[in-house]
């Protein structure tokens, strides 16, 4: 509010007002609403116009919708190589941080907690997958996630739907799932088709079973310190334990986070403040990113592009966490390509002092924080919460 308008605002309070205090308020406020006057009047002079211009309706000052893509090479369609990143030439001086064995202790924990849960309630935790169409990425991912889920006792469902299927059908699974007691936790695998609208169906999750936090509920309680969300997305959780794990501080650390994608960028963003990190969010409309992450103590990429961040991006002993996975042709590999991260690896490993691998970095922590949240969601409905 402008100080005319709290000045206008404060007198007519003291006018309804009545008792001492009016007399005292009206003429304070009145001193107030002119000298506001006054300052507007000289305002005015100086080019009330310009700022009449410049006041922007609410949906201009929640931003232009863009789409983030990252260079005019992932527009084109043909699958292109991403620039080859120079081999190592001298001693490595990076830790690896071995995300598949921290995932596997975390998968220990859980299936001990499961066998529990099963002898003193009789029941396990529920996981309900669905997945829509047939992209070779999300089928994969799904099938790590079942995989994930017979390791530790947690029962798994999966609806899978044609891509062609429509937006109710989609919308009647996640239905029939929020009904199903058995069922603890359920996720809709993205991307869905393009034509269908995610947030709709996203929201018809029950907040309750929402284990990768992308309700916006739980988006919310994140993003407010003083609240706790039922659910954070699992891949934000994964990044932190695996810096926790590896003992890196986040207080006041400098942390760039690439990427801003509601899976994976907001909610590392947000869950990183949380821990106290400063935090510089990057995305494909920054200016200059390598000088961003060059100052960063820490950073964590989700662009989802191959060999994004050169050895040059970052600062001596910078620890990397990198949670990209794209598929890049590969003829020597069983399925014609391979994973590589946002991360040339070979460049990076020279100038970090700690750097996730891919695959076995941020990916298999992802999963066991999926079977984590699915677990703490049958424990709150079985009343074994903390
Ligand atoms: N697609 C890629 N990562 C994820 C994830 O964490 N959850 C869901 N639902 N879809 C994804």
């Amino acid at each position: 509010m402008g100080g005319a308008a709290v000045a206008v605002l404060a007198a007519a309070t003291a006018r309804r007002k009545s008792g001492p205090f009016v007399s005292l308020f009206s003429r304070a406020a009145r001193r107030l609403h002119d000298a506001a006057e006054t300052a507007a009047a000289e305002e005015d002079k100086a080019g009330t116009q310009s700022r009449r211009r410049r006041r922007s309706s609410s949906s201009l000052l929640l931003g232009p919708d863009f789409l983030d893509t990252w260079d005019p090479i992932s527009r084109d369609t043909t699958p292109q190589a991403p620039p080859r990143c120079a081999q190592a030439d001298y001693d490595r001086t990076a830790t690896i941080i071995d995300g598949k064995s921290i995932a596997e202790d975390i998968r220990f924990h859980i299936a001990e907690e499961v066998c529990q849960m099963k002898r003193s309630v009789g029941h396990v935790p529920g996981l309900a997958v669905v997945l829509v169409g047939d992209r070779r990425d999300s089928e994969s991912y799904v099938r790590y996630k079942v995989k994930g889920c017979e390791e530790v006792g947690i029962k798994s469902l999966l609806a899978k739907l044609p891509g062609n299927c429509s937006e109710d059908e989609v919308m009647d699974s996640v239905s029939r799932f929020n009904e199903d007691p058995s069922v603890h936790g359920i996720l809709v695998q993205l991307p869905l088709p393009e034509f269908m609208d995610e947030e709709r169906i996203l929201s018809t999750i029950s907040l309750e079973k929402d284990v990768d936090g992308f309700h916006p509920l739980n988006v919310g309680n994140l993003a407010l310190r003083s609240r706790n969300p039922l659910f954070v997305p699992c891949a934000a959780k994964a990044c932190i334990e695996l810096l926790l794990q590896s003992g890196i501080e986040l207080m006041g650390k400098h942390v760039a986070v690439i990427g801003r994608s509601k899976v994976v960028g907001l909610p590392t963003s947000l869950l990183l403040q949380r821990h106290h990190a400063t935090v510089s969010v990057i995305h494909a409309f920054t200016t200059n990113p390598e000088a961003i992450t060059r100052e960063s103590d820490i950073v964590i990429s989700a662009a989802g592009v191959a060999n994004l961040v050169r050895g040059s991006w970052l600062k001596q002993g910078a620890v990397v966490i990198d949670v990209g996975t794209n598929p890049i042709e590969d003829p020597t590999s069983d399925y014609g390509y391979r994973l590589t991260g946002d991360v040339c690896f070979e460049e990076a490993v020279n100038v970090a002092s700690a750097i996730t691998p891919v695959p076995g970095g941020v990916g298999p922590v992802t999963i066991a924080m999926l079977l984590g949240n699915t677990l703490d969601s049958a424990k709150r409905v079985y009343g074994q919460s903390d």
